[in-house]
């Protein structure tokens, strides 16, 4: 028999999620099948009281419905609740049971670069407040970053973002421009939106003129294999990370979730990088 696990999501017929899966479940010596369940937005209703009927153990949400789906969830962990999404379901004992590996799929792939990283000690800028910058600041947060300042565009997203503070993190909202100037107070830049990703490659958010030496410049965008930010950030000496461990962090964990095993997957994000080059 072995699991079934899908995906939610419209449009998510290219999602790399199968493939993903398919390398854990081979890795980890399981059986199993991961599907794409692609649903109009019309259709959620109906489809997700179909998958109700399949012995489904598990499912990932993308978008749009990473806010959507919540509604129809049994119960929905702090974490995800406080991130406002969900895109991971594990359906235990019958019940729906709402996760978001995101943000944690990003310290992660971060950690796992990046080693010697002390993120209690490391001051953060987190460029983008939409969805995905949510969960990589809160699980930035939670991991003790004593600064996590955000710039965006819009100034009002950024205020709203700041509210998902806690501990002992400390937050500022700043302009694109402010966060341009003041670059070296950080030790950590996360680029969260859609700018610089295929196909409009030549996009950058902001430039990196002012980056400290050896800061660590991140940015989860995947396609192209490396964005105009961080050829800059790598052009300044600064240390990089691009959005493809991230990717494969967050399905590990939605895995390892499913599964109640331990994922290593340094070796899964190199395989996908050979895909890409
Ligand atoms: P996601 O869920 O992928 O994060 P989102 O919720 O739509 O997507 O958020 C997109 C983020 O990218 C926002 O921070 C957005 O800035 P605004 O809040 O000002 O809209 C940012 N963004 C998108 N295009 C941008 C651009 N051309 N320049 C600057 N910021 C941009």
């Amino acid at each position: 028999m072995g699991y079934l696990f899908g995906l939610v999501g419209y449009p998510a017929r290219d999602s790399k999620s199968p493939w993903i899966h398919e390398q854990f479940l081979k890795k980890q010596g399981e059986q199993g099948a991961y599907r794409i369940f692609e649903t109009s937005p019309d259709a959620l209703q109906d489809k997700l009281q179909a998958l109700k009927m399949v012995e489904v153990d598990g499912f990932n949400v993308t978008v749009p419905y990473k806010e959507e789906i919540i509604p129809y969830l049994d119960e929905v962990d702090s974490y995800a609740s406080s991130v406002g999404a969900v895109n991971t379901v594990h359906v235990q004992d019958g019940k729906w049971i709402g996760y978001n590996t995101d943000g944690k799929g990003y310290v992660r792939s971060l950690l796992e670069e990046y080693s010697d990283t002390n993120l209690k000690k490391t001051q953060v800028l987190i460029l983008g407040a939409g969805g995905a910058a949510r969960g990589i600041y809160r699980a930035l947060a939670e991991a003790g970053a004593p600064v996590i300042d955000i710039a965006n565009r819009t100034a009002s997203r950024g205020e709203a973002l700041r509210k998902l503070r806690c501990g002992s993190t400390d937050s500022s909202v700043l302009s694109l421009e402010e966060a341009e100037e003041d670059l070296s107070h950080y030790d950590l830049i996360v680029q969260t939106t859609s700018v610089g990703m295929t196909p409009n490659e030549s996009g950058q958010i902001i430039s990196l003129r002012n980056v400290k030496p050896n800061a660590i410049v991140s940015d989860i965008v995947y396609k192209p294999f490396e964005t105009s930010l961080l050829k800059e950030a790598k052009n300044r000496g600064a240390r990089v990370l691009n959005g493809h461990g991230m990717l494969i962090y967050q399905a590990a964990l939605a895995f390892e979730q499913w599964t109640e095993t331990f994922v290593e997957a340094n070796d899964i994000v190199t395989k996908f990088e050979q895909q890409l080059k």
